[in-house]
């Protein structure tokens, strides 16, 4: 029989590999209870109708990319392409959610049916962070910066920011008119992708990837000459702030962004060092989304960070992880049961503890716990064992003998005392 694979496009993250992850989740983490920033946890299976209208029956994601299947009750679920959708679905159905404002944060895995190469997976994760309820354009900013300060926090440096407005309904309708006109008249010399999203989604065409259709596409109408004098305000007093923040940015105007949901601010994180899938970062407003799916007119912000292009390019040192502090070499059936019990007493400490369990010989045990880099070792013989008794040293003073301690299992307080002095300050944090 064949060894059973994973699917294309899923990955298994083994131990080695997530310490990194593990490092850029916490500092994560540490930003966003900072910003007072709070989690919430959405289901990974939605019902498919919510991203059909969040998301927008135009859209790649929806078109071509969701996971979907008809469950036993004869329901069409889907698993989540992205989180926006379903934050604002809990928030519409949440009586304690009701009132807004709220600034929330979601990570997680999620899953478009895309073809897979390096940055691109079918099962990805997301950071996501969302600012409900806010307006002004300085919630735009706030969001911005929090995005680019957490790639900055990460050490990753060559980042480019991107920004663009898209207006409000009544802009976007003005100029679909004019640039679907202009689009028609030049239909036959558009490439078959864009011809097909004429009445589908004539806005994405703006950011078509073909030359000959970007070429043509100088001459179109553009959108930033249907903004209102308030969308232009609007923009420009984020441009200024952004300066005044010393956040350098790019406008480019042909920056729609793949979801439909978004208006005036759409902005993109790239970063030069992760070739074709560059954006790390996509985000913008959606004032209008929630009214699309039924709940109240609720203006509201956000980005994800795809985390799989994130750790690609996070700084090496978040590969390393916490060392051991101490190793428990033991042989014999007495002092096993002595090593598991102090194992336990150990646990109370802020110490990364291993028990060694393979039964093996002194000298093997000591090898491993040479390749831990284990900051001291505990040795227990049965002979020691049957005293209730152990050693305690630090392992890179074991000819000196220096540090050495034999202490009797019950005297919590010298334990104490020697882990202070010799291991406290070496605890990473
Ligand atoms: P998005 O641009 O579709 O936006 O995705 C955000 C990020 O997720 C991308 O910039 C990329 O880093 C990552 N990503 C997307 N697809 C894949 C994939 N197949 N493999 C690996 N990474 C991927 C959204 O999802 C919006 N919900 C963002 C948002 C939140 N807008 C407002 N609030």
């Amino acid at each position: 029989m064949n060894n059973l694979k994973n699917l294309r496009g899923t990955i298994d993250l083994i131990p080695d590999q997530l310490t990194k992850w593990q490092n850029v989740e916490r500092i994560i983490k540490q930003e966003l209870l900072r910003a007072s920033i709070k989690e919430i946890r959405t289901p990974i299976i939605e019902m498919t109708e919510l991203f059909v209208r969040g998301i927008g029956e135009g859209t790649d994601v929806v078109n071509k990319e969701m996971y979907t299947f008809i469950d036993r009750g004869e329901r069409s679920c889907t698993l989540r392409p992205e989180g926006t959708a379903s934050v604002v679905r809990a928030i519409i159905n949440d009586n304690n959610l009701k009132s807004s404002p709220h600034k929330l944060w979601y990570m997680g895995p999620m899953f478009r049916y895309e073809r897979p190469q390096a940055g691109r997976q079918r099962q990805f994760h997301q950071l996501g962070v969302e600012f409900i309820g806010y307006e002004s354009s300085n919630s735009d900013v706030k969001i911005i910066s929090l995005a680019w300060d957490i790639l900055q926090k990460l050490g990753i440096s060559k980042l480019n920011l991107e920004i663009n407005s898209l207006g409000d309904r009544k802009d976007r309708k003005t100029f679909q008119s004019s640039f679907l006109k202009w689009l028609e008249k030049n239909y036959d010399y558009l490439d078959q992708d864009s011809q097909s999203r004429i009445y589908k989604n004539p806005l994405r065409i703006m950011d078509t990837k073909n030359i000959k259709t970007q070429k043509l596409l100088e001459n179109a109408p553009k959108l930033n000459d249907f903004l209102s004098e308030k969308s232009i305000k609007r923009y420009n007093m984020i441009k200024k702030e952004l300066q005044g923040l010393k956040i350098p940015f790019i406008e480019n105007l042909k920056l729609v962004r793949g979801l439909d949901y978004y208006s005036h601010t759409a902005f993109e994180i790239t970063s030069g060092a992760l070739g074709s899938q560059a954006t790390v970062c996509g985000g913008g407003r959606y004032d209008e989304l929630f009214e699309q799916m039924g709940g109240e007119r609720t203006p509201s912000i956000g980005f994800a960070i795809g985390l799989e292009r994130l750790i690609l390019i996070a700084g090496e040192e978040l590969d390393k992880g916490r060392g051991t502090d101490i190793y428990i070499i033991n042989k014999g059936e007495f002092a096993e049961s002595l090593a598991l019990s102090l194992s336990r007493k150990l646990s109370n400490f802020d110490l990364v503890t291993e028990l060694d369990l393979s039964g093996a010989s002194f000298s093997k045990q000591f090898k491993k716990a040479n390749k831990f880099k284990a900051k001291s070792v505990v040795v227990i013989g049965d002979e020691e064992a049957l005293k209730k008794e152990f050693t305690i040293r630090l392992f890179n003073n074991i000819e000196e003998n220096k540090n050495e301690l034999t202490l009797s299992i019950e005297d919590n307080v010298r334990l104490e005392e020697w882990i202070y002095n010799n291991l406290q300050s070496n605890i990473s944090n």
